[in-house]
């Protein structure tokens, strides 16, 4: 007969394929959506990874609701997947938080963020932590800092005006991460600082949402490296003012040093330091976006920016002192703004997906979710859909008129750049006031040229890989 060698390649080959078979073919107690799980162990990662320079629905994304229609399955870094842009769906994954569904990143996103960040806590540490967040970043805060995010952007304007050529994107994010988050949290100087917390940061961000490969060379791997740093160096911030508490309590390591040495607490170190790392990253990288973003769209649309300079001038005419400051009731009453900053936010869809595990097995549409699985909820699908934005890729912001538009795109269903349900972004009203701010001053003091740059990438997270220079010169 045949030699055993023989027999065990022949055992080998038919586990192989039978894990092949069960790969492409996830078990499941009734029927799993369309689509296909790809490659063993990689998945469809790579296309989900792929590049692309457009506004509209990834196209990861949109091939697969063409051929499979809006809810259907994937595998990502090692993950079953099911992708949701449908509205129901997404709705009630949002609403179910804590009992079907769960927050849930991809191992790396846990590797990146530490294993206590706020989005991977649960039950009561969770709630701990997000009223810290809201008492930080909440309406009554934000009202005393509205003064703050004033002084930050008309003294950065006045330096870049003086400048020559800036690069909105960087400029911005080193305004709104240390001018601004990191004074408030850990009353850092950029000036008198050795260590650099910015270059860890870039280096953190140009990996984060990258194939997960950890080997020299690599984004991911940088990006890795640039999180040890930044937590060594903010671990030593908060050594240091242990050593050396300060008289007058004021910003967020206070507070965390103050609430550690309670006999009661829960809270630790290392998640006080997780969650410090990633207000610090939501800060650096999401507003200065956003913002950048902005700037492009109303370079151009003049007839928005036109518009725009007309309500923050009258606001200051009302005023009657350029220099007097906003007050609150300036801020509530920049129409126009919030429109523009709803659209932009829109078009940018700076967080591409939301992802969550099914706690249950549930029944969606005749379709079954398996437990165990991951869910991701996929904003752009639903920002893009032209039944709900008619030509969804137009930068309109007067879509967002009250009487025509606002009724039906209120609530989750059709607007979720922040989220929805329990884990609704805690910063939107931080970005909010960050984003109108810095409008406000930039539109009544500066003319701006675009010079270079101001081309968006997709990876998919949003990117402006040259960033977008302009030169900004006082208005007359
Ligand atoms: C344009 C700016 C921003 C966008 C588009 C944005 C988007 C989002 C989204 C979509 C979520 C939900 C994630 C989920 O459900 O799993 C979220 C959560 C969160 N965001 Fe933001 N964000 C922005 C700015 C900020 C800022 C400035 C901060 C910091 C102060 C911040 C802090 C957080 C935190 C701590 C969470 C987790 C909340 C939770 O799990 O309950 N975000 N953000
Ligand atoms: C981006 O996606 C569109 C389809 O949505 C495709 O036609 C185009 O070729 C892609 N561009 C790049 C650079 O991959
Ligand atoms: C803005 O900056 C200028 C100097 O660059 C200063 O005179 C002015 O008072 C500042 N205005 C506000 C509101 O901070
Ligand atoms: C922006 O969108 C939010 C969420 O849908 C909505 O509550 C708000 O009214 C919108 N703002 C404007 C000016 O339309």
């Amino acid at each position: 007969m045949f030699p055993p060698l023989v027999y065990v390649i022949v055992i080998l080959i038919i586990a192989l394929l039978n894990w092949l078979y069960s790969w492409r073919n996830p078990r499941c107690n009734g029927v799993l959506p369309p689509g296909s799980m790809g490659w063993p162990l990689l998945g469809e990662s790579f296309s989900f990874f792929s590049r692309n320079t457009s506004f509209g629905i990834p196209p990861f994304v949109k091939d697969r609701m063409q051929r499979y229609g809006p809810v259907f399955k994937t595998s990502l870094v090692g993950r079953p997947v099911i992708v949701s842009t449908d509205a129901d769906l997404n709705y009630l994954v949002f609403q179910q938080e804590g009992q079907l569904f769960q927050s849930w990143y991809p191992d790396t996103f846990t590797e990146i963020f530490g294993r206590q960040n706020v989005g991977s806590l649960h039950g009561f540490m969770y709630k701990y932590l997000k009223n810290m967040v809201l008492k930080l970043f909440g309406p009554e805060s934000l009202k005393k800092m509205l003064v703050d995010v004033e002084q930050a952007a008309n003294a950065s304007l006045k330096r870049w005006s003086m400048e020559g050529v800036v690069d909105v994107k960087e400029a911005t994010a080193k305004v709104m991460i240390f001018d601004l988050t990191a004074k408030k949290l850990i009353s850092y100087d950029s000036e008198s600082s050795s260590e650099n917390l910015r270059e860890s940061f870039v280096a953190f961000i140009q990996g984060l949402i990258s194939f997960p490969l950890d080997i020299p060379g690599t984004a991911y791997h940088k990006c890795l490296k640039g999180r040890r740093q930044a937590m060594r160096l903010l671990k030593n911030m908060l050594q240091e003012r242990r050593e050396r508490p300060r008289k007058v309590q004021g910003d967020f390591f206070d507070y965390v040093l103050e609430e550690l040495q309670r006999e009661d607490t829960v809270l630790t170190e290392a998640i006080a330091l997780d969650l410090m790392f990633v207000l610090l990253f939501a800060s650096f990288e999401t507003t200065s976006l956003a913002l950048t973003l902005a700037t492009k769209l109303l370079s151009d649309h003049p007839l928005v920016l036109k518009q725009m300079r007309e309500e923050h001038d009258a606001i200051i005419k009302q005023k009657g002192d350029a220099d007097s400051g906003l007050t609150w009731s300036d801020y509530k009453c920049m129409k126009l703004t919030f429109q523009v900053i709803n659209e932009t936010v829109r078009l940018a869809n700076i967080v591409p997906g939301i992802f969550r595990k099914s706690l249950r097995e549930t029944k969606f549409k005749g379709y079954t979710i398996p437990a165990g699985w991951a869910v991701m909820v996929c904003p752009p699908a639903v920002h893009l859909d032209p039944s709900k934005y008619k030509d969804p890729l137009d930068f309109n912001p007067w879509r967002w008129e009250a009487s025509t538009h606002t009724q039906r795109v209120q609530g989750v269903k059709n607007f979720m750049a922040f989220g929805g349900g329990m884990r609704f972004c805690v910063g939107t009203d931080f970005t909010k006031v960050q984003m109108a701010v810095f409008l406000h001053c930039l539109v009544t003091k500066y003319k701006w040229d675009p010079i270079k740059g101001g081309n968006i990438l997709r990876t998919p997270g949003l990117q402006f890989p040259d960033g977008f220079h302009i030169q900004l010169s006082e208005r007359d």
